[in-house]
């Protein structure tokens, strides 16, 4: 599908399918219409089928009409329900029953028509192509028949001719961005782990920025790893017969000295648990255990595109995790990237032994200001969470406050839990200065207390998103499977702090986090 945006006028519309966004509360007489000056063929068409009272707009009722006019084949109503309920979220919502409705249909040229200005038109516009652009993915690398009537679409947004038509098309470009970063992020998250090993997943990271020139790209192997004394992150990976691989992604914009931001993704491409081996029910969906890198990737390919000033690097600790003759074991003790010791407990809580040698070597290579890392770290985190939030745990409480509004504003939602100093007790070891697991409570926060012992106290946040990296059932504009959880929250976030850098001066960021609460 592509997408293009135009202003409307009097004039008839020539179009196969026009979509019409109603109100329940809203009175659309034949003379409102005529007064929002949309194309005269579709006022006709539309009054006379309201006429009829069938169609009550109830949020998420739709309705589709043939119409006898050739310029107009069809005609789409999609209610909104009352407009005091309808935000950015069903609207993106609306976006993929909008997607839903078109796809039987073989119109070629689609035309949806925003006229109403209940919020911003820009945001409507943002909103519903987001909605439809993820709703519209499907990852069918391994189907052999596809049913999918393959139509090539135009799809139009038609926007009152006062507003300003450029700014518009900028909007439309970014989401579409947002949009395609965050598939990229799926689409990576969805390959099987044979398809998809510490090496593939390099390969397609270097791919991904080979025609970049503000992504660079280095790619650390297993010697580089153990020449930097990342023991924790080895450890992991020697269960396995594919050896392990550190990505790393600088973006830099140029220009003034500039803050700096690190992002760490977890990249377990599968995890078994190793010698502490998983149940068999539900193994294969530790192929997704790699969504944490598969974001950060499709986060540092909307930086090349939309070049925010700010310094980003991307770090992501590639392993498979495995049984195996030399795999670790219960019991072994491990010296971390800054020096601490780990004894192991349990062979499955990985992640945060990977992570940990990574969180140190940003904090000593890079000094950054920020540190995020995103991982599917615990199961513990979907009983607490469910899959509507991604856990976050923060040292920062500016940092915390302005990754929560980032979630609201993007609908990729965070929501905070404690980091209190009790938990760290949980962590004590008999033999070593941490084990690398608590209790049987609280199980998300005390692998995030175990990473807090690997950022030497800078300004971090830790995003657990096992319980939304990926879905079993549909949800609202994800089907089944991944769906880049973290890319929309963090471009939105990085979006944010790269304005503040740009109008106040990077002094000013944290005053300008503190606002984008409200
Ligand atoms: N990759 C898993 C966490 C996970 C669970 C991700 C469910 C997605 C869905 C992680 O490595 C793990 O196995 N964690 C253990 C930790 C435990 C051994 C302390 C867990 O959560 O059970
Ligand atoms: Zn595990
Ligand atoms: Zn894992």
């Amino acid at each position: 599908m592509k997408y293009y945006i135009n202003p409307y006028s009097e004039n008839d519309l020539i179009s196969d399918l026009v979509i019409f966004l109603l109100f329940k509360d809203t009175d659309y007489q034949p003379k409102n219409l005529g007064a929002a000056k949309i194309p005269q063929n579709i006022t006709i068409e539309l009054s006379e089928s309201l006429a009829f009272n069938d169609f009550k707009a109830e949020s998420r009722e739709t309705m589709l009409f043939h119409s006898p006019a050739k310029s107009v084949r069809r005609i789409l109503l999609a209610g909104l329900g009352e407009r005091k309920s309808v935000n950015a979220e069903t609207l993106r919502e609306l976006g993929a029953l909008i997607c839903e409705k078109m796809e039987p249909l073989s119109s070629k040229n689609i035309h949806l028509i925003l006229n109403d200005p209940f919020i911003r038109i820009e945001q409507q516009v943002a909103a519903l192509v987001e909605g439809i652009g993820l709703a519209d993915y499907s990852y069918t690398e391994f189907k052999g028949d596809i049913n999918k009537p393959n139509v090539a679409r135009k799809f139009s947004f038609m926007i009152p001719p006062d507003e300003n038509l450029v700014k518009m098309r900028r909007v439309l470009k970014r989401q579409l961005q947002v949009v395609a970063s965050t598939n990229l992020a799926r689409t990576l998250a969805n390959k099987p782990a044979n398809h998809l090993t510490p090496a593939i997943l390099a390969r397609e990271a270097k791919a991904a920025f080979r025609q970049s020139k503000k992504v660079q790209l280095k790619v650390y192997d297993d010697k580089d790893i153990a020449a930097l004394k990342m023991n924790a992150f080895l450890g992991v990976a020697r269960g396995s017969s594919e050896k392990p691989k550190l990505i790393e992604a600088r973006y830099k914009p140029g220009g003034k000295k500039r803050k700096r931001l690190v992002l760490i993704g977890k990249g377990i491409t599968f995890d078994s648990g190793g010698i502490s081996i998983k149940p068999s029910a539900h193994m294969e969906e530790m192929k997704y255990d790699m969504a944490g890198a598969a974001a950060v990737i499709g986060i540092m390919k909307f930086l090349d595109k939309l070049q925010p000033k700010l310094d980003v690097i991307g770090l992501i600790p590639a392993a498979e995790n495995m049984p195996d003759a030399r795999s670790i074991k219960p019991g072994d003790v491990i010296t971390a990237f800054n020096g601490k010791t780990i004894e192991i407990i349990n062979t499955d809580a990985e992640g945060r032994l990977l992570l940990a040698d990574v969180l140190a070597f940003a904090v000593k290579k890079y000094r950054p200001d920020w540190i995020i890392d995103l991982a599917t770290l615990t199961g513990s985190v979907v009983v607490a969470l469910g899959n509507q939030a991604t856990g976050l745990f923060s040292n920062d409480s500016t940092l915390s406050a302005s990754l929560i509004a980032a979630g609201e504003d993007s609908g990729d939602r965070v929501w905070p839990m404690p980091l209190w100093p009790e938990y760290k007790k949980e962590l004590e070891s008999d033999t070593a200065d941490l084990k690398n697991v608590g209790g049987r409570y609280a199980g998300s926060i005390t692998a995030a207390k175990f990473l807090e012992e690997f950022v030497d106290g800078r300004p971090w946040a830790h995003l657990d998103i096992a319980g939304t990296a990926y879905n079993q059932k549909e949800k609202a504009y994800f089907s089944k499977t991944a769906t880049g959880a973290g890319v929309r929250l963090l471009i939105n976030l990085i979006s944010k702090l790269s304005r503040a850098v740009d109008t106040a001066g990077g002094e000013e960021i944290k005053k300008a986090e503190g606002k984008s609460m409200k």
